[in-house]
C-alpha cells in the first residue's frame, strides 16, 4: 500500500515572512480556509511571539479551522512556548513547533552557545513544550550544514523529552537531492529512538532543489513534508505545495507515495494565496502558473487535439481548472454562485454574499453571461467583511503627455457624507491617489508596491480589465488590496481604497483593545 505522506503547510508562516508576502487577518482566514479544503494535515499559522497581530491571526485561525492541525512556530525559550500555546490551544488539534539552530556556523555566530548548550536548550525547552501540548514539533535549524553525530545526538534527545515530529530543514537551501536523502537515512540509521518520531522535512529554494530535495527525503523515508502554496517564502521561497502533491499524484506508481490533499482544490487554493498576498506566481510556473497548462504551438496543439496524452501529463481538471470555464448566467443559482466566488478566491459572510447574489443577478438579467471576470469585478472593492470607511463614488481625470494630470475624486464616507477633492499628479494615476489621500488623511501613507495587469478575456468575450494590487505601508506595516475594472485607474482607486480601509479597520481595533 501506498505510504502517506503529511503535508505541513508553512505558507501562513514561512510564506508570510517573505518580502512583499504579508497578509491581513482576513486574507489569513480566507487562505486557511483553502487549506482545509485542500486537505493538508497541518497549517503553521504563524509565528505566535512576533507580534501581536501575528498572535491574533495565529489564535483566529486555531479557533477557525477544523479537521486539520494547526501549530504555531516558538524558538526555544519558555515565552515564545506560553505564546505558542496560548495561540494555538483553542484548536482542534494544537501543535508547538519549537526551533533551534544546530549548524556550527550558525551556534557560533547566531546563538554564540556551544553545542552542550545548544543540546540542553533544545531538550529542557521541548520537555517544557510537551508539559502544556500533547504534539510537539522540534526543527534543528540549519540541519543540512549540522554536523551528523550532533544532529542524532540531539534528536534521539528531543525525542526522549517528547518531541513528536522532529524536522530537518534545509535552511539556506544549500543541499542537493542525494546528499539530502543521505541524512534522512543516517538519522534512520543512526538514531536508535527515532521509531517513536515522524521525520519532517523542510526545504528552501535557493538552487532551485527546494522540491527535489523533499522528495528525495520522502523517498528516503521522511514521512512528512513542509512546503508553501505558489513556493511562496524567505528568499527564493519554500517547497512548493502543489509541486510536491502533483508529482506524487502523478507518478504514484514511481513514489509509491500518497498524500491526503484534494488535488482538485490546487487552483483555488493558489488563488487565494496570490489574492491574499497580492503576489502572482510567474506565467510558466509548474502546476499553477498561467502558461502551465497553455498550449500554444500548433504541432502541440494538434496532438493534444487528438489524444490529451500527447502533450499532457495531467489534466488541468486534476488541479481544479476546468477546461471549459463554467458561465453563469441568470439561471444560475446562489449555490453555483457561491461555489465560484470560492473557486476564485472570495471569501464573505452570509449577509455580504446575499447582497452580492442580489447585485449579481441584476447583472446576469443584462448580459447574456457572467464570466469570471465579471464576478471579480463585482466584488472588487469589497475588503471581504471589512467595513468600507472610503468609497468610490464618481471621479474624473484630465491627463495627457504634455499635460500635469489632474483628478478629482469623490469618495462616500461612513456616515454616508460625500468629500470630493482635486489633486495633480505624475500622471493619471498618481493624480487620483493624491486626491484620496487629500480626502482620507493618507499624508503617512507610501504606496509601495503597485502592480497592474490587463486582463484579455477572449474566451468569454467580455471587454478587458484592469486588476490592480497595491501594497501600501505606514509606520513599518504594510497592508494590500486588489480591485478589478474596465477603468485601469479605477481600478488602482479601488485596490488603494480595499488596502486603505483595511487599515482603517485593523488600526481601529487595536485602539479599541488599548493595543
Ligand atoms: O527554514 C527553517 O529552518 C525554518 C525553521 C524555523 C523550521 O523555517
Ligand atoms: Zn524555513
Amino acid at each position: 500500500m501506498a505510504r502517506q505522506i503529511k503535508i505541513f503547510d508553512t505558507t501562513l508562516r514561512d510564506g508570510e515572512q517573505s518580502p512583499g508576502c504579508s497578509m491581513n487577518l482576513q486574507a489569513k482566514l480566507t487562505v486557511a480556509d483553502g487549506l482545509a479544503a485542500l486537505g493538508v494535515d497541518i497549517i503553521e499559522a504563524g509565528f505566535a511571539i512576533c507580534s501581536p497581530g501575528d498572535f491574533q491571526s495565529v489564535q483566529a485561525i486555531a479557533r477557525h479551522v477544523k479537521g486539520v492541525t494547526v501549530a504555531s512556530l516558538a524558538r526555544a525559550m519558555e515565552k515564545d512556548i506560553d505564546a505558542a500555546w496560548e495561540a494555538v490551544r483553542d484548536a482542534e488539534s494544537p501543535r508547538i513547533h519549537t526551533f533551534l539552530a544546530t549548524s556550527p556556523i550558525h551556534m557560533e555566530y547566531k546563538l554564540k552557545k556551544t553545542p552542550e548548550q545548544v543540546f540542553e536548550q533544545a531538550v529542557k525547552m521541548v520537555a517544557y513544550a510537551r508539559n502544556i501540548c500533547g504534539d510537539v514539533e522540534f526543527s534543528l535549524e540549519d540541519a543540512s550544514r549540522s554536523d551528523p553525530a550532533f544532529m542524532y545526538r540531539i534528536i534521539e534527545g528531543v525525542i526522549k523529552a517528547g518531541a513528536s515530529t522532529v524536522n530537518i530543514p534545509d535552511t539556506v537551501g544549500y543541499s542537493v537531492p542525494n546528499e539530502f536523502a543521505d541524512i534522512i537515512r543516517g538519522i534512520k540509521a543512526n538514531v536508535p529512538n527515532i521509531d517513536k518520531a515522524v521525520i519532517s522535512v523542510h526545504c528552501h529554494n535557493d538552487l532551485g532543489l527546494g522540491v527535489a530535495n523533499s522528495l528525495a527525503a520522502a523517498m528516503a523515508g521522511a514521512d512528512q513534508i513542509e512546503c508553501t502554496v505558489n513556493g511562496i517564502g524567505e528568499r527564493a521561497g519554500n517547497a512548493a505545495l502543489e509541486e510536491i502533491v502533483m508529482n506524487l499524484h502523478t507518478r504514484a506508481e514511481y513514489y509509491g507515495m500518497t498524500t491526503r490533499v484534494d488535488t482538485t482544490q490546487i487552483y483555488q487554493a493558489s488563488k487565494r494565496v496570490m489574492k491574499a498576498t497580492g503576489v502572482r506566481s510567474q506565467p510558466n510556473k509548474a502546476i499553477v502558473g498561467e502558461n502551465a497548462f497553455a498550449h500554444e504551438a500548433g504541432i502541440h496543439q494538434h496532438g493534444v487535439l487528438a489524444n490529451r496524452a500527447t502533450y499532457e501529463i495531467m489534466t488541468p481538471e486534476s488541479i481544479g481548472l476546468p477546461h471549459n470555464k463554467m458561465v453563469l448566467g441568470k439561471h444560475s443559482g446562489r449555490h453555483a454562485f457561491e461555489e465560484r466566488l470560492s473557486y476564485l478566491g472570495h471569501r464573505f459572510d452570509e449577509a455580504t454574499l446575499d447582497s452580492f447574489f442580489e447585485e449579481f443577478k441584476i447583472l446576469a438579467d443584462k448580459k447574456k453571461t457572467v464570466s469570471d471576470r465579471d464576478i471579480d469585478a463585482l466584488v472588487s472593492g469589497h475588503s471581504g467583511g471589512i467595513p468600507e470607511a472610503f468609497k468610490l463614488d464618481r471621479f474624473v481625470v484630465n491627463s495627457g503627455n504634455s499635460i500635469t494630470s489632474t483628478s478629482v475624486v469623490r469618495l462616500v464616507l461612513k456616515d454616508g457624507s460625500k468629500v470630493e477633492k482635486v489633486a495633480i499628479g505624475d500622471g493619471p494615476v498618481d493624480a487620483s491617489l493624491n486626491a484620496v489621500d487629500k480626502i482620507i488623511g493618507g499624508a503617512e501613507i507610501k504606496l509601495e508596491d503597485f502592480s497592474l495587469q490587463i486582463v484579455d478575456a477572449i474566451d468569454t468575450g467580455a471587454d478587458a480589465q484592469g486588476e490592480s494590487h497595491v501594497r501600501i505601508t505606514r509606520e513599518g506595516r504594510s497592508w494590500n488590496g486588489s480591485g478589478v475594472s474596465t477603468d485601469i485607474v479605477e481600478s488602482v482607486i479601488k485596490a488603494y481604497l480595499v488596502a486603505v480601509n483595511t487599515m482603517t479597520f485593523e488600526l481601529e481595533q487595536e485602539r479599541n483593545r488599548g493595543a
